[in-house]
Parts: structure tokens; C-alpha cells; sequence
């Protein structure tokens, strides 16, 4: 049908959404120079967002036909974009053209007859779509959007047929990067999230941060959310004249931590009772950081929600910055991220691992000490500000437009720069120096802990503060001993293309000997299980999920 022909063309929104900024030398942008300028962030997340309020989740029937289902939907509006998914089930995202087909979707829709339960009435933006009459022919199968990564030893078969390692690189980070379909899936979970928190603060704002949005994320991995309420009476105008002043009458309490604490406490109380799909829900509000944390069955993210972490935004966007301004910035970090996982550097249970964050936060570093320099200091980014971005007391100021900053002049390969990453920090001074990336500059430690990696913004705090003594020894083992196997089974594909060399050989588990294994032979593999459940069911104890602000 005309409809659905029409929902295949091509969208305009990213044009419309850097409509707003101002002409290059005041002439009037071509689409050219429109799309080749890199967006800040606050354009990506203002664009997603907006893509996001006008979409729904619909789990439809295992049978369904892509054309009918458009057509039946299209009845309420034009369909700018879709795809499916499966998770528990299959899944349609429906993005339409405009905000008001929900409301006439929601209109035509039924609540569910349950047998022995009762539904709790909360209309969301996820549906059951149901069939009336089963179909009398096989219908055709649908494209199913994978939203997880291949398996490691996949990767590696994969990794052996490429011609250098800066190809490995490229590879690793087209089959682990987030795909477009998968952060449409990260802001439409934000976005119910937010109509949730809406219903108590109509004004709030529920936004990706971390991994998902700064660049480095990686299939599968957790979406942070931030409840932002500072909008809320924003918008007031306050009259200067006239006899009276107007002001809310609100409740007190004794701390910004309080408030926060109250109101996730709250929202994760509605999420736990009513939100559609949320699953396994966990306050943890005596954390550093208070969240909640649960499981998002239809888009199957596993969603921590954080409310007044503003600074945590500020180092995401830090870290998009840093992202967007040379490709071999991902293609490292996804190398070492990637090498870190598969040998347990790194681990998705809280402890005295080193945290992706901390480990970005070294690549970094390492980018800016090459000469010429790959990454410019947070210093020098503060420089090219426009405006001051102060953050609770903390100086948060660096420029958002990627365009003012000057390209490097470097041109090392990422061949070069691998086996040098694992070089440097294999002979890093950890027992004497801090890494500091807003000045570039390895620093005196100012305090005894194994790692020390200078919070960028609360410049007093240290970010890799859990991390201990064994966890840094094992990272630097692995880091000597992947710069030698790099230097011998580095140099480039056998003829034959069967054996691991390059990234390839890094990410084989058996392929090095291991600081972990030889902690297991001393101690033996069951007690060491065993010795690293404590040890996180202790830091879990103390600290809740994470280090936040140490
Ligand atoms: P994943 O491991 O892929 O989830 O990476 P991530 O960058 O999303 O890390 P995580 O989910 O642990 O934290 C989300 C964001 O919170 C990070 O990107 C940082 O901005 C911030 N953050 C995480 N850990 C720390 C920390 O120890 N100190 C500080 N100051 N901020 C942190
Ligand atoms: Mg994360």
C-alpha cells in the first residue's frame, strides 16, 4: 500500500534537529556540510528522545506478517520507522511520525482478561497485539534485529581472516558496538521510564548515561539512567514587579541525599508495582550513589536508575567528546575492553576489579602522552569553553562543539599503538605516579591505594579507588605479556590464516599464561571462587554498587 511504502523513505529528523544551529560562516549549510559536522551531545540525546516519545513496544504474535501489521497500525498515524527483535517473545518498535498516534493507539486499546489474576489499570506505551484467526498460510519470516554480541571464539575465527590488526580493530567494533536499532531500544526504555517518574513529576527528564550514549558501549552491556527534576518550575516565568512573590509550598528535608533517596525509593516502589516488564527490582538506597536497579523484560536491559548525578553526565559527555574526535579513540578502547573481559581484568560483578570507566579513563591518558599527543588534556577542552559549566561546587567546564577542536597530527597505526598500550602500562609506576587526564600528566600519588586515577571533575577523589593490590599485579602481568605476544605473534596473518596472531591472539584465553592461573595453582581454583564472592558480597556491603564519588 501507499502507506507502507511510505514509512521506507528516507527520515529528515536529524536535519531537523540541527536546524536550530547556527549557519557555518553565516552562510546557509549545505545537506553536505549539515552531514558531515559532528553533533554534540545534548543534539544526540535531544534528537533521540524526541524519536523515542513518539514510538511503542508491541509483542506480537510469532505468526505475524511485517505488511499487515503496518497496515493495521498505520490506521492511527504515519510509521517513520520500525524493526523487530526477540526477547521474550518478538518484538515491534514503532516509531510514528507524530506524538498524537499514541494517544489514538492507546484509544483503541483493550485491557486484558486474566483467568485467576487482576491487572493493575496502567497504560503504557508496551502492547500484545494478538491474531483473531490464526493464518491459513505460512507467513513471510520477519528480519529479528540481533540486540547481543557473537561469542568470543567466534570473533576470533573472524579476527584471523583480517590483514592487519588495525582490521581486527575494526572488526571487534562493528560486531560489539551498539547498532542504531539497539540505542532507539536504550532511549524508547528511558523514555516509559520516564512516564512512569512523570506521573509523580510531570516535568521530569529520564536520560541515557554511560556506556550507552558515550560512545564505548558494547551489546548487551547495562543502561544507567538519570532522572533529571531539575526542570521542574523551570519554565515559571517570576514576575519582577507587582507587590507579591509566588512559591510553591513543598515538602523539606534535611538533604539533597534525602530528597534523592525519597524519591527513588518511590519510583522503584511504582516500578517494582506497576511497571510493565520490570523485573527483579532492587532499591539500593544506601550506596555512595543511590539507585534502583532492575530488569526490563520487553527491551531485556538490565537498567540501573540514578536521580541527582549530574556530574556522572558531565564525564559521559567527557568521554562522547573524546569518542568522536579520532576513530582509533573507540578502536582502542574497544581492544582493551574487550582483552580486559576475556581475561577477567574487568567483571560485570562490583569488586576490586578495575571498572571500564577507569580502564577508558587509562587509554585516554596513555592517547594523550604519545607525541604529538592523539587526545587533547581536559585542560585544553576547558579552554575552548564558551560557557562555565559548574556541577555541585566542581568546575565541569569543557567545550561541547567537536568542531573547535584541531585534529591531531599523529599518525601512528593502531598496530603501533596496541602493542604500545600494553608496553606503557606494563612499566607504568603505579606505586609512585596517579594518572590525571585533565592535565595529561602522570602525577605523585596522594594516597596509598593500588590504582590511582584522578576523578577528572571532583579532582580530590580517585575513581579506581577499589581496585586492589592483586587486581592491578594480574592487570600488569597481562599487559607485559600481551606486548610480547603482540611483538611475536603481532606481525601479521600465517599464509594459511589458521593461527591467532594480533588481537586474535590477545583474546585467546589459553593464549596467555595468565596471572590469574597462577594465583589458582597457589590456591587452588575453589577458594579463589570462592575468596572473590566475598570479597564482592563485602564491597556490596560497604559500598552498594559501585564507588561512585570515591
Ligand atoms: P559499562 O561497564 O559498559 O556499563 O560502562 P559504563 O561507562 O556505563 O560504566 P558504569 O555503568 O559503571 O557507570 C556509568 C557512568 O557512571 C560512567 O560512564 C561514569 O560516567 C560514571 N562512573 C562509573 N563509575 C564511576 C566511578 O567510580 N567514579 C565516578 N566518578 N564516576 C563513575
Ligand atoms: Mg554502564
Amino acid at each position: 500500500s501507499r502507506r507502507v511504502a511510505k514509512l521506507r523513505g528516507h527520515s529528515t529528523e536529524a536535519a531537523a534537529v540541527l536546524k536550530e544551529r547556527p549557519a557555518l560562516s553565516g552562510e546557509a549549510s549545505s545537506d553536505a556540510e549539515i552531514a558531515t559536522r559532528k553533533k554534540t551531545f545534548s543534539e544526540v540525546l535531544a534528537e533521540r528522545k524526541e524519536q523515542a516519545n513518539r514510538t511503542v513496544l508491541i509483542n506480537c504474535p510469532s505468526k505475524i506478517t511485517e505488511k499487515k501489521l503496518l497496515k493495521y497500525l498505520s490506521s492511527h498515524g504515519n510509521i517513520k520507522n520500525h524493526f523487530f527483535y526477540e526477547t521474550h517473545g518478538i518484538y515491534a518498535v514503532i516509531e510514528f511520525s507524530e506524538l498524537d498516534s499514541i494517544a489514538s493507539l492507546q484509544d483503541a486499546t483493550g485491557m486484558p482478561q486474566f483467568e485467576d489474576d487482576c491487572p493493575i489499570p496502567f497504560k503504557s506505551r508496551i502492547f500484545t497485539l494478538t491474531l483473531k484467526n490464526p493464518p491459513s498460510q505460512a507467513s513471510e519470516p520477519i528480519h529479528l534485529h540481533k540486540q547481543t554480541t557473537i561469542p568470543v571464539g567466534e570473533l576470533v575465527n573472524k579476527l584471523c581472516n583480517a590483514d592487519s590488526v588495525s582490521a581486527q580493530l575494526q572488526i571487534l567494533m562493528e560486531k560489539y558496538q551498539l547498532t542504531e536499532e539497539n540505542t532507539k531500544l536504550r532511549f524508547l526504555a528511558c523514555s516509559l521510564i520516564q512516564d512512569i517518574a512523570g506521573a509523580y513529576f510531570p516535568d521530569c527528564n529520564v536520560k541515557p548515561f554511560g556506556s550507552s550514549v558515550n560512545t564505548f558501549g558494547k551489546l548487551g552491556c547495562d543502561l544507567d539512567m538519570f532522572l533529571d527534576l531539575d526542570d521542574t518550575g523551570k519554565n515559571s516565568a517570576r514576575r519582577k514587579t507587582g507587590p507579591f512573590n509566588i512559591e510553591y509550598q513543598m515538602k523539606r528535608v534535611p538533604s539533597q541525599r534525602i530528597a534523592t533517596q525519597r524519591i527513588l525509593s518511590v519510583i522503584g516502589e511504582f516500578i517494582d508495582n506497576f511497571g510493565p516488564g520490570c523485573v527483579s527490582v532492587q532499591k539500593i538506597l544506601n550506596a555512595r550513589c543511590p539507585l534502583v536497579k532492575f530488569s526490563h523484560q520487553p527491551s531485556g536491559f538490565q537498567c540501573d536508575l540514578t536521580a541527582n548525578n549530574r556530574i556522572a553526565m558531565r564525564s559521559t559527555e567527557l568521554l562522547y567528546i573524546y569518542g568522536s574526535l579520532d576513530p582509533r579513540v573507540r578502536a582502542l578502547v574497544f581492544g582493551v575492553r574487550c582483552w580486559a573481559r576475556t581475561h577477567g581484568i574487568t567483571s560485570s560483578i562490583p569488586g576490586p576489579w578495575i571498572t571500564n570507566f577507569a580502564l577508558t579513563t587509562m587509554v585516554l591518558f596513555f592517547l594523550q602522552k604519545r607525541q604529538p599527543p592523539i587526545v587533547p588534556t581536559l585542560d585544553h577542552l576547558k579552554g575552548l569553553a564558551e560557557d562555565k559549566h559548574i556541577v555541585e561546587g566542581y568546575d565541569c567546564t569543557f567545550v561541547s562543539n567537536l568542531n573547535k577542536i584541531k585534529p591531531t597530527e599523529n599518525t601512528e597505526t593502531l598496530d603501533v599503538l596496541l602493542g604500545e598500550f600494553f608496553e606503557y602500562f606494563g612499566n607504568f609506576a603505579f606505586n609512585k605516579h596517579s594518572l590525571n587526564i585533565r592535565k595529561g600528566k602522570e602525577q605523585n600519588k596522594p594516597e596509598a591505594s593500588a590504582l590511582h586515577i584522578q576523578n577528572p571533575f571532583e579532582q580530590s577523589l580517585n575513581i579506581s579507588k577499589n581496585v586492589n593490590a592483586t587486581q592491578l599485579d594480574r592487570f600488569v602481568t597481562l599487559a607485559r605479556e600481551s606486548a610480547w605476544l603482540l611483538q611475536q605473534e603481532g606481525k601479521g596473518p600465517s599464509s594459511s590464516h589458521s593461527q591467532p596472531w594480533g588481537l586474535a591472539a590477545l583474546l585467546r584465553t589459553s593464549g596467555l599464561s595468565h596471572a590469574g592461573k597462577s594465583t589458582k595453582r597457589k590456591r587452588g581454583p575453589a577458594s579463589e571462587r570462592i575468596k572473590s564472592l566475598l570479597d564482592s558480597l563485602k564491597f556490596n556491603a560497604n559500598n552498594g554498587k559501585r564507588t561512585f564519588g570515591t
